[in-house]
């Protein structure tokens, strides 16, 4: 049985559609915070399974009889690290053969102020002596998607990225990564730097928008506290927003900007190009 967590988000439905590619439905455990979102799974035969990271009580029920667990990280910052824990020990009473996670590049020695949580949570995996499977993901290229959009009607890109380079890739080339790791052998205690093939810079990104929208785009390097105040006044949270435009700066060093070829080592692919997301998204509007 395998077991994915954070099933109705967007990179675990991609995921269960990479499994129910691969092994037969009954085999795929879909373990979600809110079963009723998941009626569609349990209508093709895929096991739904109240698992809330908030209860730890619904996670036993949850793992039972799993052989494999793919841990999706949680959404809600700050809260992450408990969460996380309960999985994990829930892992274990379970006895599972391998606990896979989806972490950030460089989860170790990254500065990146998003990546405390995941560190801590790698740490707390290695510690329960479980065989496990660390997906370092990389930035997806949808998280650039609304700011491409915004872009064809404003002109404008914001950042404090300035010429820093971005290896993202593609949601469902993570997704199929992943199943990848749940579906064959050879991953124990591996630890995957995932990015896409290809790095770019938000100069480059605003070219293209330019270029696939015919809307004249131009990237404005702003520094870290302005951009930040930027991010605030579009409604994120003071802290959040501090902490993006931090991560821009970081990216400016380099730290989301290495391409080691393992996410397209993994699927058995390159990866999918920047162009090919921003283009469908475009073309939808
Ligand atoms: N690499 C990147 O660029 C990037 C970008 C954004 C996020 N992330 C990380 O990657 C994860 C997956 O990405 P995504 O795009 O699929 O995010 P998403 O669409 O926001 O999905 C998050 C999933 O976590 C579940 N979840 C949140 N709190 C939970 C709880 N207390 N108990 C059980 N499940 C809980 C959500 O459940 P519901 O469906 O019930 O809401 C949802 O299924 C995110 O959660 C985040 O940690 C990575």
């Amino acid at each position: 049985m395998i077991v994915v967590t954070g099933a109705t988000g967007q990179l675990g439905r991609l995921v269960i559609e990479e499994l129910a590619g691969r092994v037969p439905a009954s085999q795929i455990v879909a373990a979600v915070r809110s079963p009723e979102k998941a009626a569609d799974l349990a209508e093709r035969g895929i096991q739904v399974r109240e698992a809330d990271y908030d209860r730890p009580a619904t996670l036993g029920p949850a793992f039972e009889g799993a052989a494999k667990i793919l841990l999706i990280s949680g959404s809600e910052v700050g809260k992450r690290v408990d969460q996380h824990k309960a999985v994990v020990d829930a892992a274990k009473a379970a006895g599972v053969e391998l606990l896979a996670y989806t972490s950030i590049p460089h989860a170790d020695t990254t500065p990146l102020g998003l990546a405390t949580e995941h560190k801590a949570t790698e740490e707390h995996i290695r510690a329960s002596g479980l065989p496990f499977t660390f997906l370092r993901n990389g930035w997806y290229h949808e998280n650039y998607l609304p700011a491409a959009r915004l872009a064809v009607r404003s002109g404008v890109i914001a950042g404090s990225a300035r010429d820093g380079r971005i290896a993202s890739a593609a949601r469902a080339d993570f997704a199929a990564a992943a199943a990848t790791v749940l579906t064959t052998e050879g991953h124990k205690d591996a630890v995957y730097e995932l990015t896409g093939d290809v790095a770019w810079s938000m100069p480059e990104l605003a070219a293209l928008v330019a270029e696939l929208s015919g809307a004249q785009v131009e990237y404005r390097d702003l520094p870290v506290a302005e951009y930040a105040k930027v991010l605030e006044a579009n409604g994120l949270p003071a802290p959040v927003a501090a902490m993006f435009a931090q991560t821009d700066a970081d990216i400016a060093d380099g730290w989301l900007g290495d391409t080691p070829g393992e996410l397209s080592r993994l699927i058995g692919r390159p990866t999918t190009p920047l162009r090919d997301t921003l283009a469908e998204s475009l073309k939808n509007g």
